[in-house]
């Protein structure tokens, strides 16, 4: 591939037009039946990056991480991972990737140590070395005291991070997650980035899926939104903050029957609706010209004798930006 095609692709997040990329994918389509579950992604992953794919159930994730993957072919596009064709070279491929899935694949009656140095001997890596890297991986995912029990006995979290581990026992250059989070409870979602985290430190490029802003957030270099098959947004999160520009105005009243006059009095200065949480009396929403409308909300709402607990100015959330992205995605 040339130069120009390259560059010409999404790479001003990553700033390395120069170096390969670990990931290039260029129109990537996949059709099953009437349904576009991809249309037409393009998106280059720099290495070493850790790279969110952010998007709702039905998005078009799994597929795309399947097609980079080479457990499945994309019906128009090409891609490249670490520089391999995925269509005509999955065995170069799969040699230098780790995949874990939303579903974790340990066997039950098996240890957690005898599933590492299982994966271990499957890829042929040697008996000793495999039983090295295994110790040396329950270490770093926190599983050694619990290396010697049958799996069966393991908490959600504890299987998803032993998942983990065997992707990660041919150190992978490149390593594809895909919703390794969802179901998990708030520990052991934040447990599992800890892992995901330190996992990464060594270099490794990560390919993350997520439903989750907060995680791709928090682990995430660059984040792409994926709705319906196409890439709707891709940058930094504050990038993406940037994006649907303007400031968040939001305010909080002190009583509840004030609630209903304060919307009815200020709902105009907001572009669009304003979104309005009774349980915690407070109205939010964005606002093109922020000083003015500050003022301008203050004002009215003085005139009608109502308290403002607190008010203030701020940056859309990425939640924010997510919901006005996939809602102009959706009225497209
Ligand atoms: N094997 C399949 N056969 C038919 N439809 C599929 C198949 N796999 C995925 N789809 C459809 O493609 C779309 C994208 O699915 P998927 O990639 O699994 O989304 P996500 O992982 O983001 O939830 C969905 O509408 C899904 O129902
Ligand atoms: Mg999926």
């Amino acid at each position: 591939m040339s130069m120009d095609q390259q560059t010409a692709g999404r790479q001003q997040s990553t700033k390395s037009a120069s170096a390969p990329a670990a990931i290039d994918a260029k129109s990537i389509c996949k059709k099953f039946g009437d349904i576009e579950a991809l249309e037409d992604v393009t998106l280059s992953i720099a290495r070493g990056k850790v790279y969110s794919l952010l998007g709702p159930n039905g998005a078009g994730k799994t597929t795309f991480i399947k097609i980079l993957t080479t457990l499945l072919k994309p019906d128009a596009g090409t891609a490249a991972v670490g520089g391999f064709d995925v269509v005509r070279q999955p065995e170069r491929v799969r040699e230098i990737i780790g995949l874990a899935g939303q579903y974790a694949a340990v066997d039950e009656n098996l240890t957690g140590r005898e599933n590492l140095e299982m994966v271990g001997r499957l890829y042929h890596i040697g008996r000793k070395r495999s039983r090295e890297l295994t110790t040396e991986i329950l270490e770093r995912l926190e599983l050694t005291e619990a290396a010697d029990r049958r799996s069966k006995t393991y908490s959600g979290g504890m299987r998803r991070r032993l998942d983990l581990g065997a992707s990660f026992i041919t150190s992978p250059e490149i390593l594809f997650l895909d919703e390794p989070t969802t179901g998990l409870d708030p520990y052991g979602r934040s447990e599992l980035w800890g892992v995901i985290r330190e996992l990464v430190k060594g270099g490794t490029t990560l390919l993350l899926t997520t439903q989750d802003l907060e995680e791709a957030e928090e682990l995430a270099d660059v984040i792409a939104i994926i709705d319906r098959g196409r890439i709707i947004a891709e940058g930094t999160g504050s990038e993406l903050k940037d994006k649907i520009g303007g400031s968040v105005l939001e305010y909080r009243l002190r009583s509840v029957q004030d609630l209903e006059p304060a919307v009815a009095a200020t709902g105009g200065l907001y572009d669009g609706e304003p979104s309005v949480e009774p349980a915690i009396l407070r109205v939010s929403g964005k606002v093109e010209h922020s000083s003015d409308a500050l003022i301008e909300v203050v004002r009215r709402l003085d005139q009608r004798q109502i308290d403002i607990a607190d008010i203030r100015l701020r940056r859309p959330s990425l939640n924010e930006v997510f919901l006005t992205l996939t809602h102009k995605d959706r009225n497209r």
